[in-house]
């Protein structure tokens, strides 16, 4: 088999290069590790900057996405008992930003490749190889039920996420890495039951971080900050709402409908970024090459504009034979990626219980909320990252 770029892992990132590319008239093939299925049973964050709607329109996959997303023009802040609203419209100029989940956004974009019969390869396993990329012949090699197959290429992209094989095929001597680990995670919950708000909820409490989140009207996601170490099945779905009911403003606590959990997982938190995002032939792109912890939502826009660089890069090679974008790749990425880690890493250390602060970092982060609620310049500030900076 003989393909232009051969793209590893069908999460959003991979799915999203592979129709960008298409679009463009570049040939791709998709190798993922494990079944359709099985990609769309994980539940992930569901918040959409316009960079990343505007860049579903432009490969023609955003129609559900316009039907059933929720357009959000604020957020709200909960912290000494009181919540207080950020409106986000109004402090960048008219900007939002769309509810609207990663599962449902990969669904559209398995549909369209499938709809366009491209070349996707599921259930490879362990099995896949990247071989050759550091020459101007690089391979995939995989198996599938028992048999071998190699695909030629003239690029790799790994989009296989932070696990994935890609980084890993990478010399470690080439790379220089970044990380740093928080010591707690989110127990998050999924639930027919609607939103106890009609916007996202952050909130700062003295027994930690809550965040109140949706899908639909219909549809709830609700996270409680808990120890690095904790297990979900110590969690009953009672002893989550009792968690999360305690971290809430009277009226919210009011309002808040419970049912049983459709899903209850726990998700670490981290940042991790790894430098440069290419190797010769081998682009990373998404999770594979950055994480972000999920306070603000960035690891899934972050991916979209790694992936709007890299086609953009990739186009210009075959269109214009110019390598420009591809040697521009991984710093123009890279700009944007530690601004975003920036915002994150803030936002998670405003908004969490960090044990070893006790209650002078209570009070700080009390004091600093206050300020944000009351200053037009920092609330911008959190609006204008909030919202996606621009590409
Ligand atoms: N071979 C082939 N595929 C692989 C391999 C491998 N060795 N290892 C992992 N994969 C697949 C995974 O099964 C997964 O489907 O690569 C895909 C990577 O998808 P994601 O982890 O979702 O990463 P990405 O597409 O970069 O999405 C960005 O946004 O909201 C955030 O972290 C969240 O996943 C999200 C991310
Ligand atoms: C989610 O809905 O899962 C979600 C929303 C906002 C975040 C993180 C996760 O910051």
């Amino acid at each position: 088999m003989r393909t232009q770029v051969a793209i590893i892992g069908a999460g959003p990132s991979g799915l999203l290069l592979g129709q960008l590319l298409f679009k463009a008239g570049v040939d791709n093939i998709v190798i993922e590790r494990q079944s359709a299925a099985y990609v769309l049973g994980r539940i992930r964050a569901g918040v959409l900057e316009q960079v990343t709607t505007d860049l579903l329109d432009e490969c023609g996959v955003g129609a559900r996405m316009h039907r059933h997303g929720l357009l959000h023009d604020g957020i709200e802040l909960l912290f000494k008992g009181e919540r207080h609203r950020i409106d986000m419209r109004a402090l960048t100029g008219g900007k939002s930003v769309m509810v609207y989940g990663q599962t449902e956004v990969t669904h559209d974009l398995m549909e369209a490749r499938r709809a366009e019969g491209l070349a996707t390869v599921y259930e490879a396993g362990d099995s896949v190889r990247l071989q050759g990329f550091d020459s101007a012949q690089p391979k995939v090699c995989y198996v599938r039920d028992g048999q071998a197959h190699e695909i030629e290429c003239d690029f790799i992209a790994g989009c296989d996420g932070y696990h994935g094989v890609s980084r890993a095929s990478i010399p470690a001597a080439a790379l220089k890495t970044y990380e740093k680990v928080y010591p707690f995670g989110w127990l998050g919950l999924l639930a027919d039951v609607p939103p106890v708000s009609h916007e996202l909820v952050y909130a700062n409490t003295e027994r930690g971080f809550a965040l109140c989140s949706m899908r639909s009207p219909t549809r709830s996601r609700y996270y409680v900050q808990v120890p690095a170490d904790e297990k979900v099945e110590s969690w009953t779905d009672e002893a989550f709402w009792d968690e999360l009911r305690s971290r809430l403003d009277p009226q919210a606590r009011e309002r808040l409908v419970t049912g049983p959990s459709l899903e209850k997982s726990i998700a670490p938190l981290r940042s991790f970024v790894a430098e440069p995002m290419r190797f010769g032939r081998l682009f990373l792109a998404g999770d594979a090459a950055h994480i972000v912890p999920p306070t603000g939502a960035k690891g899934l826009n972050l991916a979209a504009s790694d992936v709007k660089y890299l086609s953009s890069a990739l186009v210009e090679h075959y269109r214009d034979h110019s390598s420009a974008g591809s040697d521009h790749y991984s710093d123009r990425c890279l700009r944007r990626i530690w601004k975003a880690e920036r915002f994150s890493w803030w936002f998670t250390s405003l908004m969490h219980k960090f044990p070893e602060a006790g209650d002078f970092g209570q009070k700080l982060q009390e004091a600093e909320l206050d300020y944000l609620v009351g200053s037009k310049a920092a609330a911008t500030t959190l609006a204008e990252n909030y919202v996606g900076l621009p590409l």
